[in-house]
């Protein structure tokens, strides 16, 4: 399968480091279009799919992904457009936009998929919200969810909620690794060497978020089994509301997603 790619920014390299490393696409079968600032060939360097100057390559390609910033998205589609062929799979991830805007610029046949995913994707452990156009045929969406699937986790979500869906998935990321950091910070103010308090920390993040995953036990049930009576944890449970952390978290969301 030929894989098409627009954009190669933070999120395009996530994206085509992820499908490399999961061998859902071979580097000489993705076609890579990048801007003007060199982002592309440095990468390309690295990975060494197909780097493309032109959208004459997505003729032969089943799925073409979009990842470029919002406000262009739909220009660009419309000069691509004429290069996708019959039943071509087009993924945007961009924002900025709806299914139907970007099917109104693309041809009647291309089926529309809009995805918000996460910079964990590059390590094939990303969590994806996805829409799908309405008329798109079961067998199209599962190769499309297949395709998304060597990424990560893909949860189908209406259109509607996309944006905070991507706000959360999407925008955290970032929260977590500022929870990381403050988090090592503290470990060395306690004398743990810098290297390996980020070693706990990232190592616990990654066990706490598989043990939630594979148990399904209510966060509140895990941090229980965590706190005993008048022990350390709860102490440090305490600090934390006493500064705010629930109420810092949540605003950050709601900050993130106006
Ligand atoms: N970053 C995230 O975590 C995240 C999560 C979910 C969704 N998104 C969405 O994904 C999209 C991209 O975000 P990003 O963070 O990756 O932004 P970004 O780093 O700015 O990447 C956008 C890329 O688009 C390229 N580009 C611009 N014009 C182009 C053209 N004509 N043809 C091909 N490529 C072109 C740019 O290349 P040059 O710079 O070389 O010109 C740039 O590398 C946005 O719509 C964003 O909302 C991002």
């Amino acid at each position: 399968m030929n894989i098409g790619f627009i954009g190669a920014g933070h999120m395009g390299s996530a994206m085509i480091e992820g499908l490399l490393k999961a061998k859902t696409v071979d580097p000489e079968n993705l076609f890579v279009k990048g801007g003007s600032s060199g982002t592309a060939e440095a990468l390309q360097k690295k990975l060494g799919f197909q780097l493309i100057k032109d959208y004459e390559p997505f003729k032969t390609c089943q799925i073409i992904f979009i990842a470029t910033g919002a406000k262009i998205v739909l220009e660009i589609l419309k000069q691509a457009a004429p290069y996708m062929s019959k039943n071509t799979i087009l993924i945007s991830v961009a924002t900025g936009h709806t299914i139907e805007e970007a099917q109104a610029v693309l041809d009647k046949d291309i089926h529309v998929v809009h995805a918000i995913p996460n910079t964990p994707v590059s390590v094939n452990a990303g969590m994806i919200g996805a829409a799908f156009a309405k008329n798109m045929p079961n067998d199209t969406k599962s190769q499309a969810i297949h395709v998304l699937e060597s990424l990560g986790k893909v949860e189908e979500v209406s259109e509607n909620i996309l944006g905070t869906f991507g706000t959360v998935a999407g925008c955290s990321p970032a929260f977590v690794d500022i929870f990381m950091e403050a988090l090592a910070d503290g470990a060395v103010l306690e004398g743990i060497p810098r290297a390996l308090s980020y070693e706990i920390t990232a190592q616990m993040m990654l066990g706490s978020a598989k043990l939630a995953l594979e148990s399904k036990k209510h966060p509140g049930e895990l941090k229980d089994g965590v706190t005993s009576p008048g022990g350390s944890t709860i102490k440090g449970v305490m600090a934390l509301e006493k500064n705010g952390f629930r109420y810092a978290v949540m605003d950050a969301v709601k900050q993130a997603n106006s």
